[in-house]
C-alpha cells in the first residue's frame, strides 16, 4: 500500500482556515492556495533522492549534495487543480507540467476525460498529480487510470482537503499511489460535498458561480 500523509504542518494548518471561511474572497483564496501548494511541495519531496557532486566554493574543493534521479511532472486535474500548480512550481521550477480534464456527466454523475496532455517522457518521471479536493475519489481514480494507460509509474497525488471516502476509494482503486493531503475532514453531504470542507474549490478559486 502507498503511503497516506496527512501534511499538519502549523502553517499549512494556518492558511487552510483563512480559505475555509466562506467569508474568504477570490484574490485571498488564490493566494492562499498558492502559499499552501508551495508548502506542500516541500513536504511531499523530502524523499527525494540525492547524489553526491564536487564543487568548488571560494574557499576549496567539496563534496556536497544534488537532487539526483527522476525527473518531475506536476499534473493538474482541471480545472480547481490549476490553482496548485504555480506554488509547486516555485519549488521545483524546472517540473514539467501535464493537464488532465475531466467532467462529471449528468446522467451517470461519473467523470468522464475530455483532455489529456502529458510530457512525452511522463513513464520516467515523478508524477505529481494535484487536485484540491477529494471528494468521492471518482476523479483521482480515472486521472490515475489516465496515467497508468500512458505509461506512468511513480505517481503521488496532493489535496488540500480530502474525505475519507475518497481516500477509501482511491486507496481501493490504486494500492501503489501515495497520497499527501492538507486535511482529513468528516465526510461528504448529501450533494458531495465535503464536510466541513471549503464549498467548491473551482469556483471559489476563479470568482465563478
Ligand atoms: N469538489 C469541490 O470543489 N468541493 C467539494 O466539497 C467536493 C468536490
Amino acid at each position: 500500500m502507498g503511503k497516506f500523509e496527512v501534511l499538519d504542518h502549523p502553517l499549512i494548518q494556518h492558511k487552510l482556515t483563512i480559505i475555509r471561511d466562506k467569508h474568504c474572497g477570490t484574490k485571498v483564496f488564490r493566494e492562499m492556495v498558492n502559499e499552501i501548494s508551495n508548502l506542500m511541495a516541500y513536504e511531499v519531496s523530502r524523499d527525494m533522492p540525492l547524489e553526491d557532486v564536487t564543487i568548488e566554493t571560494p574557499i576549496q574543493v567539496t563534496k556536497q549534495k544534488q537532487i539526483s534521479g527522476k525527473k518531475v511532472a506536476i499534473v493538474p486535474i482541471l480545472r480547481a487543480g490549476l490553482g496548485m500548480v504555480d506554488g509547486m512550481l516555485e519549488m521545483i521550477p524546472a517540473a514539467r507540467v501535464g493537464h488532465i480534464g475531466m467532467y462529471r456527466d449528468e446522467k451517470t454523475l461519473k467523470p468522464v476525460e475530455y483532455f489529456v496532455k502529458l510530457p512525452s517522457d511522463i513513464s520516467e518521471r515523478q508524477i505529481f498529480v494535484v487536485d484540491p479536493m477529494l471528494a468521492t475519489g471518482g476523479s483521482a481514480i480515472m486521472a490515475v487510470d489516465a496515467l497508468k494507460k500512458r505509461g506512468a509509474k511513480d505517481i503521488r497525488l496532493c489535496f488540500l482537503v480530502a474525505a475519507p471516502e475518497g481516500v477509501k476509494a482511491l486507496q481501493e482503486a490504486h494500492p501503489d499511489v501515495d497520497i499527501f493531503t492538507a486535511a482529513l475532514d468528516d465526510g461528504l453531504n448529501e450533494d458531495g460535498y465535503i464536510v466541513p470542507g471549503l464549498g467548491d474549490a473551482g469556483d471559489r478559486l476563479f470568482g465563478t458561480k
